[in-house]
């Protein structure tokens, strides 16, 4: 039997549609493209959802069909031969143990495909961090893995992943073997009208209250990024007050930037003394369009121009700071406001 849950403001995993923000539109999108045969390409900074819409629409495809859905997250293999071991495991249940020699791994991929093909029913699979799959040491991982998919009519896909050049690159350049054989999503923050009234209605279910306004700075203090935003109303809901307000939110925030100092001083540790200016410097303005503007590096007295630039490209590299559209911001929402406060 499922536990109860005692905090509807989840921080892992999901629970079913009650505890789930939204997401219609995007659920519908991936909906209709798997029943017709498309496969999806999700894409989003980490935490922004895509795990949970995953879950979410294998939830929907569960009770309108049929069909056996299946996710995988390959995010700590490091080869095909790991990936085949988490796939095995995942559909079949149970490994063969010829499958743990390496030199079976493509054997095992074809009895993977087979018995899914051999279920007789629809299925529908998740590989979750998808670009992972591009640190593989094994040559032509993407056209094995392709050759397999393109022949499957009753296996659908969802390739999700959170570095998006990368993401981008695999199934938008011609020379990828994923080349275009996707239908591409990139996922947003969720809306602050939809978050307002999840929120009221779940306050209100737990016989709380909250204001508008506490909701409105929660969502906006962390740029409605969803796991920021699910973490200030968990611990919003856990207070005793009767009525939740702006400050008592605020006194959330300044406790949680409090616990994870020794986190944060570890990420400052982790940069040198001219990338720790720049991320203060884009901490403070929330979000730079133009880090290597003279206007900007005068402001916050940065050096030359050439420098900062190289600062951007460790601090992508060491996903401290992450470029959407040309709008830099630092990562770590929690952290980005930590630092603004120093
Ligand atoms: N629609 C939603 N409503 C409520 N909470 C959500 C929703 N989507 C995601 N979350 C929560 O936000 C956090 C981050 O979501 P996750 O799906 O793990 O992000 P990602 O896979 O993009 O890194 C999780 O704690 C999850 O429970
Ligand atoms: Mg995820």
């Amino acid at each position: 039997m499922k536990q109860a849950v005692v905090n509807p403001f989840l921080l892992t995993g999901y629970e079913g549609p009650e505890y789930f923000c939204d997401r219609k539109l995007e659920t519908q999108k991936i909906t209709e493209a798997l029943t017709n045969g498309r496969n999806i390409t999700l894409i989003s900074p980490r935490r922004i959802g895509k795990t949970g819409l995953i879950h979410h629409v294998f939830h929907t495809l569960e009770e309108q069909q049929d069909s056996s859905c299946f996710y995988l997250d390959i995010y700590h293999t490091h080869s095909l031969h790991d990936f085949v071991q988490v796939f095995a495991e995942t559909v079949i249940g149970s490994l063969d143990t010829k499958s743990q020699k390496f030199d079976k791994t493509e054997e095992s991929l074809k009895e993977i495909f087979a018995y899914l093909v051999d279920s007789g029913k629809v299925c529908y699979i998740a590989m979750d961090e998808f670009q992972q799959i591009t640190n593989y040491p094994e040559k032509g991982v993407e056209a094995l893995l392709r050759s397999y998919i393109q022949q499957l009519t009753s296996v659908h896909f969802i390739f999700s992943g959170s570095q998006k050049h990368v993401m981008e690159t695999l199934f938008t350049s011609a020379s990828r073997p994923f080349y275009q054989s996707t239908q591409m999503l990139q996922l947003k923050e969720i809306d602050l009208t939809d978050y307002q009234s999840f929120v009221l209605k779940l306050f209100e279910k737990g016989k709380k209250a909250i204001t508008t306004g506490a909701i409105d700075w929660a969502y906006q203090i962390v740029h409605g990024h969803t796991w920021y935003v699910q973490v200030l109303f968990n611990r919003a809901y856990s207070l005793r007050d009767t009525l939740v307000d702006v400050i008592q939110v605020e006194n959330v925030l300044t406790e949680i930037l409090e616990e994870n100092e020794v986190t944060y001083l570890t990420y400052c540790n982790l940069v040198t003394g001219k990338q720790l200016a720049l991320l203060k410097a884009i901490a403070k303005e929330g979000q730079v369009t133009e880090p290597t503007a003279s206007s900007f590096i005068r402001e916050h007295n940065l050096g030359a121009a050439s420098t900062v630039s190289t600062s951007l490209k460790s601090l992508l590299a060491k996903e401290l700071l992450f470029n959407n559209k040309g709008n830099y911001f630092i990562y770590d929402r929690f952290f980005s406001l930590w630092l603004k406060k120093i």
